[in-house]
């Protein structure tokens, strides 16, 4: 009996649960349509995975992970491999074929603060060119009074003898305007030209390649010296180019002025470069004496460290294709892993990538308008997007927003704000440890107990946490026993050109009672040269007086230029 209950039971057991599972599967059937039916009419945006904290969705994560350089022991062997290659430039034997050229600038030591007087400065390095007036007033103070002028995209592509054309124009617009055109005063000038150059003499340097996307022809090995003088020259205007510096020497000069432990001059700006005091022991390629001070300004030329590919290791698709549809393919690899001319450009490949993989902007690029917009056009994202993305804080992204619009991107969600962000930091951060680094090799190269480092370049002034970047990752890199500075300099380019400049005028006023200024009919190569040659040979006379420089009333300016002449060293 009490079997055939249960056998009763079952069987109602049995029946109901059969029901029950043709129910459950009937509601599955139907909801799995339904939901199916849903997905097809849903619209894309809702497919959006959350990005809460972008950093940990491993598809982005992917994407970025080869343009991670947090590991200190990476940055150890690219240090390794920068000094090598700095020996390299440094030896005659491997200089010609040496990635980074190590160019000796006849530079010898910094100034010191006591050198007055007013002089002229054109500083040519990016896009934008400025002309200056620069007063060196007494204790170290400094007066500027400058003009900025665009350099249009078809002079940087142009000719040659367009460009020299077009900075003496400006040149001769600003004199007008300060007043400085006037009879029978001739000033002098000091050009910085932020471009590699051998240099043969304070006044005479040849240019071995453009960078930062100037093409100009006819220039290449020629001395731009020489070619803004005639430019000058042609429009009448009373200037005389005495010295060409680059804008890290200037940097550095300009930062020395003040602070006396500074030893490296360094650029983060358009482009990227380091120049350093060196021992003469340790410059193969010296072809000057070697009297006292034992020393001389290297302008390394840093950015163009890796075009002997020794930083293939580390270069992502993104950096390849940047290199690839630049102006200069195959060269200034570790500056445009760097600088501002390019940073913006690889974050934006880094978006379009994520658009492609359907990680970005999900919904919100696919009419055929959007191609047209900047996000989508060969550098449309600038670097100074960048800065803007990185100083949000917080959840609100308000400049984000605002960078996100202006490159075409409509009312970008949370998610995409925070992406964009993330790859921004990713992207400045590996620049930074790549200049940290670069900056770590010179610091312990030069060993000594305290050593500052001139700062100049618009990447590093704007750019909210660059500074801290480089200064997190030397912490660690550079030996335990040496104390660094990173010290803004505030327009090196400007001054040090000035500071140069003075000492050459000292010296001219010094030989007028031999020669009349300039100095000679073959050219101010041979001119510098002579200033320089002279410069080592009066130093000793000379620690007593004074020369003159004009002031905006042309009335003479007495200056005290005798200590920086030891600034001056010929290439004998
Ligand atoms: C140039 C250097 C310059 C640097 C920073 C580089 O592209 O080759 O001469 O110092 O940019 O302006």
């Amino acid at each position: 009996m009490s079997t055939l209950a249960t056998i009763l039971q079952d069987e109602i057991s049995t029946a109901t649960l059969q029901k029950g599972l043709y129910a459950i599967a009937a509601c599955t059937l139907i909801g799995a349509a339904a939901y199916a039916g849903y997905k097809a009419a849903e619209p894309e945006t809702k497919h959006l995975p959350s990005h809460r904290h972008p950093e940990s969705n491993e598809q982005i994560e992917k994407v970025l992970e080869a343009l991670r350089l947090d590991d200190d022991d990476k940055l150890r062997v690219i240090m390794q491999s920068l000094e090598r290659e700095m020996e390299l430039g440094l030896s005659p034997a491997t200089h010609p074929t040496a990635d980074v050229k190590m160019f000796a600038t006849y530079v010898r030591s910094t100034a010191d603060g006591s050198e007055t007087g007013q002089v002229l400065a054109l500083d040519l390095g990016g896009t934008n060119f400025r002309v200056l007036l620069v007063d060196l007033l007494p204790q170290s103070k400094v007066e500027l009074t400058s003009k900025i002028f665009v350099i249009p995209q078809s002079i940087m592509l142009g000719e040659g003898s367009y460009l020299f054309r077009h900075l003496a124009d400006c040149l001769m617009e600003f004199m007008n305007k300060e007043n400085l055109n006037k009879p029978g005063v001739r000033y002098p000038l000091g050009f910085t030209f932020s471009f590699p150059c051998k240099q043969e003499g304070l006044a005479s340097a040849r240019l071995s390649t453009w960078t930062k996307g100037f093409t100009c022809s006819g220039v290449v090995n020629e001395d731009v010296v020489k070619m803004l003088q005639v430019a000058i020259d042609e429009k009448n205007i009373n200037v005389q180019c005495v010295a060409l510096v680059n804008d890290t020497v200037g940097t550095l000069m300009a930062c020395a002025y003040k602070d006396p432990n500074t030893e490296i001059g360094l650029i983060l700006g358009t482009g990227t470069n380091a120049c350093y005091m060196e021992k003469l022991d340790r410059v193969g390629t010296w072809d000057g004496d070697y009297n006292d001070p034992k020393q001389v300004i290297i302008n390394m030329e840093w950015g163009a460290f890796g075009n002997n590919h020794r930083l293939n290791h580390i270069r992502t698709k993104y950096d390849e294709e940047v290199d690839l549809s630049s102006v200069n393919p195959g060269k200034q690899i570790f500056e445009k892993m760097i600088s501002g001319m390019y940073m913006g450009e690889i974050v934006r490949l880094i978006m379009l990538d994520l658009i492609h993989q359907n990680l970005l902007f999900i919904g919100k690029c696919n009419g055929s308008e959007d191609f047209k917009t900047p996000l989508f056009t060969r550098g449309g994202f600038y670097t100074k997007y960048v800065s803007s993305v990185e100083m949000d804080e917080g959840i609100g992204f308000s400049n984000t927003r605002r960078v996100l619009e202006d490159i075409g991107i409509r009312n970008p969600s949370y998610d995409d704000c925070a992406i964009v962000q993330h790859i921004c930091k990713i992207v400045s951060k590996r620049a930074a440890r790549l200049a940290g680094a670069g900056l770590a090799v010179l610091i312990n190269r030069i060993n000594k107990p305290n050593v500052t480092v001139g700062v100049d370049g618009s990447l590093y002034r704007y750019h909210p946490r660059f500074k801290r970047n480089m200064e997190k990752c030397m912490q660690n890199l550079v030996s335990k026993n040496i104390k660094f500075l990173l010290q803004l300099s505030n327009d090196g380019s400007g001054i040090g050109a000035a500071l140069t400049v003075a000492a050459a005028e000292a010296l001219s006023n010094q030989e007028k009672t031999k020669r009349s200024y300039p100095l000679s009919d073959d050219g101010s190569g041979k001119g510098a040269g002579l200033i320089a040659v002279v410069a080592s040979r009066y130093l000793q006379q000379l620690s007593q007086s004074t020369s003159t420089l004009h002031n905006h009333n042309n009335e003479k300016v007495p200056t005290q230029f005798q200590k920086h002449l030891s600034t001056l060293q010929s290439p004998m």
